[in-house]
């Protein structure tokens, strides 16, 4: 009988054949792929292996903290912390086209990867989190060696770039797969519950020009939006939530005084995969008492809306 335990042996002692003595290195995202990817090969080779976790300042409020901190502290792993905020955010500055932000993080995070693994003395091989339906689709499209589609936090063309050979345990896996293994290897349940988050991180929910301030207030209000879809049960319920932060500022009023802050839009969706999607349903108590808890809480912010667009025509993203 086939059982994730024995699925879970299995693939260990692949790992451990192909990789033998050597160096492995994998970029961790945080994501669930990349996640069960690495405990899994540190399960098989150990400190054989390092995960590069590239900080491009775009993560979510305490996110990169709460990774590297899960990784290396609860789960031993071997993790570089490359915090390339200002890097990142000094390229960014004055653009505002959504493809050129993407264009720009691709290409950074590449080179950033490639220049902290060119730091691990004798590495060979490079982990990715390729799951079947990536092989599939990479067949089918280009029929060509499997490379993931998913934008930028694969890093297609490196391994022969770089000289390194593809470890990819995950490549006979579904995703509801890959959540059960990642339960098997001990992940917590609500890391491997976590919505989607893209790899432009932040910059895709920051219409306009990226700034600073925009990105710090945006981290607070999506931390306290989501704070409310998990208090009030909903998390699981919904495919990917998010708040983005509007390039207008609008008037307002708050105890004797005007205010002139930004607007923001939450965003909820079901979805089976991404590719069409459903605004969430959620009650305007809810909505009301978000809204409420938004303003008072988060400075910067005085006005909350609710994006009611589907995909198609919308997209789940603002850009
Ligand atoms: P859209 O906005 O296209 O999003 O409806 C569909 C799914 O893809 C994610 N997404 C991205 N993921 N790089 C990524 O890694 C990107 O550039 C990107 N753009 C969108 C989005 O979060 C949703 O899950």
């Amino acid at each position: 009988d086939w059982t994730m335990a024995g699925y879970r042996e299995q693939a260990v002692e692949q790992i451990r054949e192909q990789i033998g003595d050597k160096r492995v290195i994998c970029a961790l995202s945080g994501g669930v792929d990349s996640s069960v990817a690495a405990v899994l090969i540190h399960e098989a080779v150990g400190d054989q292996l390092t995960c590069v976790f590239v900080d491009h300042g775009l993560l979510r409020k305490d996110e990169a903290e709460e990774v590297v901190a899960m990784f290396r502290d609860n789960l031993n792993l071997q993790v570089i912390h490359a915090d390339e905020t200002e890097l990142f955010l000094g390229e960014l500055d004055g653009q505002s086209d959504p493809e050129t932000k993407r264009k720009i993080i691709g290409r950074l995070f590449i080179d950033v990867f490639q220049k902290y693994a060119n730091e691990i003395e004798g590495a060979e091989f490079l982990a990715q989190g390729t799951l079947y339906p990536d092989v599939i689709e990479s067949v089918s499209f280009s029929g060509g060696p499997s490379v993931t589609i998913k934008s930028h936090h694969n890093v297609g063309g490196l391994p022969e770039k770089m000289g390194l050979k593809l470890v990819e345990p995950l490549r006979e896996l579904f995703k509801d797969e890959v959540r059960a293994l990642g339960h098997e290897l001990g992940l917590p349940a609500h890391f491997i519950a976590r919505h989607p988050f893209p790899g432009p991180g932040l910059a895709i929910r920051c219409p306009g020009e990226i700034t600073r301030e925009k990105l710090d207030i945006l981290r607070e209000a999506d931390a306290v939006y989501i704070d409310q879809i998990r208090k009030h049960g909903l998390y699981d319920e919904i495919w990917q939530a998010f708040c983005a932060i509007l390039p207008v500022r609008t008037v307002g009023v708050m105890g004797d005084g005007r205010t002139y802050d930004f607007a923001c839009a939450l965003r909820a969706v079901t979805s089976v995969d991404g590719m069409t999607a459903d605004y969430y349903p959620f009650t305007h108590e809810f909505l009301g008492e978000t809204a409420t808890r938004i303003i008072n809480e988060v400075s910067g912010i005085n006005r909350v809306t609710y994006d009611i667009t589907s995909k198609p025509p919308g997209t789940i993203e603002w850009e």
